[in-house]
């Protein structure tokens, strides 16, 4: 990969050579490995803003162009035809499958999709108005617990069955979190049905009476899906990385991004979208809380605004907008007083100054709460269906470290600006 001229830095009057990588798509890489050895130096770089820390083929995303490959397939191309379980295939497996592929994977899902019988009884220890993100996070992780025959990081089959079985059980996982948070009775998978049908089976079917899935709402489902199964080196996508470099099982690399994704910076942004636009409530107020957005003094954001790598649009945010459009003609809801408040403050905020400047534009949580709600899901769910859909994602990125040779235990370093060295005082003498 190193066929650039080398960069040179120099520090502290001594030239250090430092050999340029070129990836397939986007800007070059200083390659920085031996600058600590050669020059006695870190580097240093808070939020990874300007640092890459692998090597990946899985997705890839131009910032400024706006635009969201899966494995060099535009994600608009897809959304529009494909379906999740391919797009899973794809990523896992690095091309799209054939016929026969495609009815193998479906099928080794599918029937994977119930979990121990025992797990019940773990979900029954949460107090019901847990949040279903805290059940997750509990849930996946103690599933290392119970698939010991798949926890052995070193066997590729034993990682193999690791991952159709997270991509598995994971919805099942979710609506589980979901009806024992309503207090309802856990629904059993159904191999029948396809994966976002069965999700919503799952989710709002009761033992009392049939529940028939809406063809067009279980395809609106699957786009969310697809539009979030993965996106490069986000902060939950790393800390699975982190977890998985020193060799963690994969339950538990995948309990702790469902983790990291909870915050309101990443996937707990739907949510938190939804319910700031619900706050707002009627178009008038949007001025009130477009200038506490620009205030410095005032801590609030935009939420489902802004992204770290996009600086044009966000292209999952044009299908889902699309999508919510869809979704409220297909219900029946006319005059949908939150999606008009997200259309105006998208269009107020796009032709304001400080966004234009500061390149904030709708990112993918956005529009996604306003499709889940109309759904009938409550705001709660909206970040473990983001966790679902990213399971992939997640399993992906994680496989393909664990066969990266060059693979090496994630050991950030760091500026120190603490106290130097002292002698302890005894509390007497304090
Ligand atoms: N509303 C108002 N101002 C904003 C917003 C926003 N949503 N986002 C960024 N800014 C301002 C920010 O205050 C900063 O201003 P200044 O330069 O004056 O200090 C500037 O824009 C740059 O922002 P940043 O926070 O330094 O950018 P970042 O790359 O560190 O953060 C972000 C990206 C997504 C965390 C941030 O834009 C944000 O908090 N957005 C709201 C939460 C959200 O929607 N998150 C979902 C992200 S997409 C889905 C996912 O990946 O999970």
């Amino acid at each position: 990969m190193a066929d650039k001229k080398p960069a040179i830095l120099s520090v502290d009057g001594k030239e250090i050579e430092l050999p340029v990588l070129t990836p397939t798509a986007g800007p070059d890489c200083v390659d920085i490995r031996k600058l600590y050895g050669q020059g006695d130096v870190f580097t240093y770089d808070p939020g990874f803003t300007s640092t890459a820390a692998c090597d990946s083929a899985i997705t890839y995303i131009d910032g400024d162009k706006g635009e969201l490959w899966y494995r060099g397939y535009p994600i608009e191309q897809l959304a529009q035809d494909s379906h999740y379980l391919e797009v899973c295939y794809l990523l896992l497996y690095g091309e799209l499958p054939n016929k026969d592929q495609l009815a193998d994977f479906e099928t080794r899902v599918t029937r994977h999709t119930m979990v121990h019988e025992q797990m019940n009884n773990f979900f029954r220890g949460f107090r019901r108005d847990a949040h279903p993100m805290a059940t997750m996070v509990g849930v996946v992780g103690a599933m290392s617990a119970f698939y010991h025959d798949s926890t052995d990081i070193n066997d590729p089959w034993q990682r193999e069955v690791a991952a159709i079985r997270l991509i598995a059980k994971v919805p099942t996982i979710a609506a589980m979190a979901y009806k024992y948070s309503i207090g309802q009775p856990f629904v059993y998978p159904r191999n029948d049905l396809d994966y976002a049908s069965n999700f919503l089976h799952m989710c709002f079917a009761v033992p009392a009476e049939e529940y028939k899935v809406n063809p067009a709402i279980a395809r609106a489902m699957d786009r969310i899906f697809t539009l979030h199964a993965d996106h490069e080196q986000n902060a939950s996508t790393s800390t699975v990385r982190l977890a998985g470099s020193s060799g963690a099982n994969p339950f538990a690399c995948i309990a702790a991004g469902i983790a990291c994704l909870w915050g309101p910076a990443h996937g707990g942004a739907n949510q938190a979208a939804l319910e700031m636009l619900k706050e707002i409530g009627t178009v008038d107020r949007i001025p009130e809380y477009i200038a506490r957005a620009k205030d410095k003094n005032d801590s609030f954001k935009l939420m489902g605004f802004g992204h770290r790598v996009y600086k044009n649009f966000d292209p999952r945010a044009k299908v889902m907008k699309q999508s919510a459009d869809e979704v409220l003609e297909l219900l029946g809801i006319h005059n949908n007083p939150t999606l008009q408040v997200a259309k105006e403050l998208e269009r107020i905020a796009l032709e304001d100054e400080y966004f234009i400047e500061k390149k904030l534009y709708p990112n993918v949580d956005f529009y996604s709460g306003i499709i889940l709600s109309a759904i009938g899901f409550p705001t709660s769910m909206f970040t473990p269906i983001f966790a679902l859909s990213r399971t992939v994602g997640w399993i992906s990125q994680w496989k393909e470290m664990l066969s990266d040779p060059q693979s090496k235990i994630g050991r950030p370093r760091q500026l120190y600006v603490g106290e130097t060295k002292r002698d302890y005082v005894p509390v007497s003498d304090r």
